[in-house]
């Protein structure tokens, strides 16, 4: 007999791979060669994982609990994580709104799931890429708005109202990540409530990726969730994954509209059950225990972004300084090379890893965002040691002035 290949749906087989993730391995295997390599492209922190949290899993495992938990999490955690968004961020949630997650990809995609396939998804660009990745598995058509070197990195509310109205299919939902990733951006307070405006008028949801919520790296700097200003049109997505340096642990939350609990509970038992049983105790206790690991953990992003800050600041560079999450994009628009060929002969040559800027751009090279994407490299603070870090963002600065020249 003889035998039929089948193929894959292009919905994975055409997805567009990530671009850090050849990045990331590149410099392992450089590494592995015994070369130095400052690797400041990838988003995980070094920081250890809170020993309340280690304990709390053990104690778990220990006390045998191993089996299927409820879809939606264990209430200890739903309850845990209710709490935590009230009292941080002045939210109204209540447990049963809450469903627990194998991190915030997972909640990321459950969102998706709530919106008709072949609608659009506005995304911001540059984003983060996976946004582009589930849209293609979840069949939503992308559709990007700005975020402008120039600006901050804050959208414009009138462009975005212009794309809420654009010909094509319906939006089903606006995208925001405040902070950021790539950008290290905070959404302003205006920013934000003018969304949850636009959302309610045009009644679309907000898919809101909080993931970074806990890193703010600047005094009197809040962050704030939309769901503040439009709890029922806010699909909240959070993780312990940063915060608590656990993102293999994948502990995540998806927080739904009191009108959308029953139509999205199926969404667990269909895809995942639940998120890992043990995880979730471990998560109770990041939240619930000792804090005392975790307490001033943003000093550490601060020091380190002020002191990439003093040396772009120094060679000249363009860049908009971050004041969230552990990211920052630097311009390097002039060195006469694409985002990805500057990222991976300044790795060859210089030996430092950074993520390239069109990883955070629409698919398409034609499209007008793409070119703007492609001026951009994102250097990631959150590991490695000062002088790696100061070490690899000279070498940048150095080997983006000998290119210009
Ligand atoms: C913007 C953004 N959203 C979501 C995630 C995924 O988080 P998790 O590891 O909790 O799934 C990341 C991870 O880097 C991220 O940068």
């Amino acid at each position: 007999m003889e035998k039929v290949a089948f193929a894959v749906a292009s919905r994975a087989a055409d997805n567009p791979r990530s671009g850090i993730r050849e990045i990331f391995t590149l410099a392992n295997d450089k590494a592995a060669r015994g070369e130095t390599v400052y690797k400041l492209m990838i988003g995980v922190p070094d920081a250890r994982t809170p020993d309340t949290v280690i304990d709390g899993t053990i104690a778990a495992l220990k006390a045998q609990k191993t089996q299927y938990t409820a879809n939606a999490g264990i209430t200890e955690l739903r309850e845990a994580i209710a709490g935590q968004v009230n009292r941080a961020h002045g939210l109204s949630v209540q447990a049963d709104q809450v469903i627990v997650v194998p991190g915030a990809m997972a909640g990321l995609l459950f969102a998706n799931f709530t919106i008709e396939p072949g609608n659009r998804i506005l995304v911001p660009t540059p984003g983060y890429p996976n946004y582009k990745m589930q849209a293609g598995l979840t069949g939503l058509e992308l559709l990007h708005y700005r975020l402008g070197i120039e600006n901050g990195f804050q959208p414009d509310l009138d462009e975005l109202e212009d794309l809420l109205k654009s010909d094509g299919a319906p939006v089903g939902a606006i995208l925001i990540n405040t902070p950021g990733n790539p950008t290290g951006t905070v959404f302003n307070k205006e920013t934000i409530s003018g969304i949850a405006r636009l959302a309610e008028k045009h009644g679309v949801r907000i898919i809101s990726d909080e993931v970074y919520k806990d890193i703010i790296l600047d005094d009197g700097l809040e962050h704030i969730s939309p769901a503040r200003f439009a709890p029922d049109h806010t699909l909240l997505v959070g993780a312990l994954s940063k915060k608590y340096s656990m993102t293999g642990m994948r502990v995540g939350f998806l927080i739904v509209p009191r009108h959308a609990i029953k139509d999205t509970d199926v969404l667990g038992e269909a895809t995942i059950s639940c998120a890992p049983s043990i995880c979730q105790w471990g998560g109770v206790a990041a939240l619930e225990g000792d804090q005392s690991q975790v307490a001033g953990y943003d000093l550490q992003y601060r020091q380190r972004r002020d002191a990439i800050v003093e040396i772009l600041t120094a060679a000249d560079m363009t860049f908009t300084r971050p004041n969230g999450a552990f990211y920052l994009m630097v311009d390097i628009g002039d060195a006469g090379l694409s985002s990805r060929e500057f990222a991976l002969q300044l790795l060859e040559e210089n030996g430092v890893g950074v993520a390239f800027g069109s990883d955070f751009g629409p698919i398409d090279p034609a499209h007008p965002l793409y070119a703007e994407c492609d001026r951009l490299v994102r250097i990631a603070f959150c590991s490695g040691s000062m002088d790696e870090l100061e070490g690899g963002t000279k070498r940048l600065c150095e080997f983006y002035k000998e290119r210009c020249a």
